[in-house]
């Protein structure tokens, strides 16, 4: 396949596929989590629409929008629920990893920024040997784990990457770079694997060497936030030395 000779692959858009949402499967501790902030919002067990099979705890595709209470929107601010959400590049890279199974089979694997833990998940099912999922938010760190049950794949989780030890084989990434302040973190990764894989929907002018793009799809964050297509242009790139 194209994108593992790291060629450059043709953009490729999304089927349109409806999300599903899984009967029985339920996190009172999501729920919880999301509750104590915003009330009315739900927690709910999707698959995903990108022929991966992978279920996912998320927000609700009816979460409140629109302009809240000042009090919700300071305690989103400070408690943003990323991990409620799978992101167009988690989506792209869980779907790429399901079609490149060779990238992370029988390795050692760490997936940075996991969120909802989607791409770990995604690594897990595909056949890595270990999958340490690493998120700074604890609560990241909780979904990833109800998620992980939610799938029957075993993870590792750590909130510190500076504290994993051994070596990594490959470090994957999606869509951390929303904040330009994780920009250094691309030269660490780097540093600390012998293979890296980013996906990003955030940076256009991406230029990072040794990181080449070897891939672009659309993607859109599940459930959808009504954001620009622009945000649903997602680009992957590795590092090549
Ligand atoms: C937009 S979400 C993406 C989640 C997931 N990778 C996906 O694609 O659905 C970004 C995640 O990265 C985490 N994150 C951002 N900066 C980080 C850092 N410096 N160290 C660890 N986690 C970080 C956030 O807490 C959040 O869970």
């Amino acid at each position: 396949m194209e994108w593992c000779s790291c060629q450059s692959e043709k953009y490729t858009s999304m089927p349109n596929l409806n999300s599903q949402i899984i009967p029985g499967a339920h996190s009172a501790v999501l729920t919880d989590v999301v509750q104590s902030i915003l009330p009315t919002a739900r927690i709910e067990p999707f698959r995903l629409n990108n022929n991966t099979g992978i279920d996912l705890f998320l927000m609700s595709e009816d979460y409140p929008r629109g302009r809240l209470p000042q009090e919700v929107a300071l305690a989103l601010m400070e408690q943003p629920f990323y991990w409620a959400f799978c992101w167009a590049s988690g989506l792209v890279l869980s779907e790429y990893i399901f079609q490149n199974p060779e990238l992370v089979k029988g390795k050692r694997v760490v997936d940075f920024g996991c969120g909802s833990g989607v791409v770990a998940i995604a690594a897990a099912k595909a056949g890595a040997r270990e999958v340490i999922a690493c998120d700074m938010d604890p609560l990241a760190i909780l979904a990833a784990q109800e998620n992980a049950k939610l799938n029957n794949v075993e993870l590792v989780m750590s909130d510190d990457f500076e504290s994993i030890e051994g070596e990594v084989d490959i470090i994957i990434v999606a869509d951390v770079l929303y904040d330009r302040e994780n920009l250094p973190w691309l030269a660490r990764f780097n540093e600390r694997a012998k293979d890296v894989l980013v996906a990003d929907s955030r940076v256009k002018n991406f230029d990072f060497p040794p990181y080449q793009q070897i891939g672009r799809r659309e993607g859109c964050t599940m459930p959808d936030l009504d954001e620009s297509m622009e945000f649903r242009d997602v680009r992957i790139y590795r590092a090549i030395t």
